[in-house]
């Protein structure tokens, strides 16, 4: 890595196709460690074929009703025997408490990975996530914080492993065109399930996940891992610019019955994140969506994505998260200057409903 990007990576990470193929490689060299992998149960689907395929079945964990993140209770709760590894995911840009986390992972004999994908250049107590666990993910994928279409690192804190994980990424084939219009087309398919409720049984979600996991595990080339380093180079304005946003978001949003996120010292701005009471929440969704403002409403409980089996009214906190829980933008897509309109109307349809 360059000297650039390792002041916002650690040093030893490696370049990777994606986030979810840092995970795979991660969790193909943990085999034999046990049968599981701890998640929070609102997280981006993709990485569930991928514990799959390393070997490992998912192991969801409920998350706290406000922030949408974990808490250490939500790991105890979950936590079965044959936990190989845990998941820990810094999700909306928001660091998890990791003084509790690590002491927990330690006292569990859990293999600590953290997953930065969605917090890159968010700090705990001052240091950098993804500095605290045995290893960690980075994505600089689709609507990341540096968003280069694809790419990922992986940073591993033990040397064996670390040259083992490096092995096997080595021997995946190089990024080409073929990767992205599998993506292309993947992405065409996935927009027509969502669209498509009734279609999106567990079986189809199976089968194609199983004809596009292949396409997820690629190295970077060259072209792609510069690309990286130099989006990385403009981070810090990046995350500064976001800030600004989110802070404006807030102070224009901060009004009953909407609830904001509590902020937490060394956070950074994925989207602006905030909850709305369930009955107004798609309203004010598809206000701003009618006046082309981009707005969403993720991370909603993937358990029943691909096994119908599992409700996730075992996990009351996340299903009601995901009821409320509205995103606006701080990135490109959303100007400063059109903010105060953008939460105005917010206000109005609230005064409306
Ligand atoms: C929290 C989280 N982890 C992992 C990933 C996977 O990263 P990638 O899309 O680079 O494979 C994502 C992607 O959206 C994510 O949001």
């Amino acid at each position: 890595m360059t000297t650039e990007s390792t002041r916002h990576l650690p040093e030893s990470a490696l370049f990777t196709g994606r986030g979810t193929t840092a995970l795979w490689a991660l969790l193909q060299c943990l085999q034999g460690r046990g049968v599981s992998v701890l998640l929070p149960v609102n997280i981006c689907e993709i990485v569930i074929p991928a514990i799959r395929h390393a070997g490992f079945q998912p192991l969801f964990h409920d998350v706290d009703p406000v922030s949408g993140n974990a808490t250490v209770e939500n790991l105890r709760q979950a936590w079965r025997p044959g936990v190989a590894a845990c998941l820990a995911t810094h999700n909306f840009g928001t660091p998890l408490d990791m003084d509790a986390i690590k002491a927990w992972a330690r006292e569990q004999e859990v293999f600590l990975i953290e997953d930065a994908c969605n917090a890159l250049g968010a700090t705990w107590n001052g240091a950098p996530v993804g500095s605290f666990g045995d290893a960690a993910i980075f994505s600089f994928g689709h609507a990341k914080i540096v968003e280069v279409g694809t790419g990922g690192a992986l940073q591993v804190r033990d040397a064996a492993l670390r040259r083992k994980a490096r092995g096997l990424l080595d021997s995946l084939p190089l990024f080409s065109p073929r990767h992205q219009e599998a993506d292309a087309a993947f992405q065409a398919v996935l927009r027509t399930l969502r669209q498509n409720p009734p279609a999106a049984r567990p079986e189809v979600y199976r089968a194609l996940y199983a004809a596009y996991l292949p396409h997820l595990l690629f190295r970077p080339d060259g072209r792609l891992q510069e690309a990286i380093a130099r989006n990385l180079e403009g981070l810090d304005r990046n995350l500064a610019e976001r800030r600004e946003k989110a802070r404006l978001w807030r102070s224009l949003l901060d009004v009953p019955p909407l609830r904001q996120r509590p902020e937490v010292a060394g956070d950074v701005y994925w989207r602006y994140t905030f909850l709305a009471p369930e009955t107004v929440r798609d309203r004010l969704l598809a206000a701003l969506r009618a006046k082309g403002i981009p707005a969403s409403t993720w991370f909603p409980p993937v358990d029943r994505l691909f096994d119908g089996r599992r409700a996730s009214a075992g996990f009351p906190n996340a299903a009601r998260f995901a009821g409320q829980c509205l995103n606006v933008f701080v990135d490109r897509s959303m100007e400063l200057a059109a903010i105060p309109a953008a939460a105005a109307l917010i206000r109005k349809t609230l005064e409306q409903a």
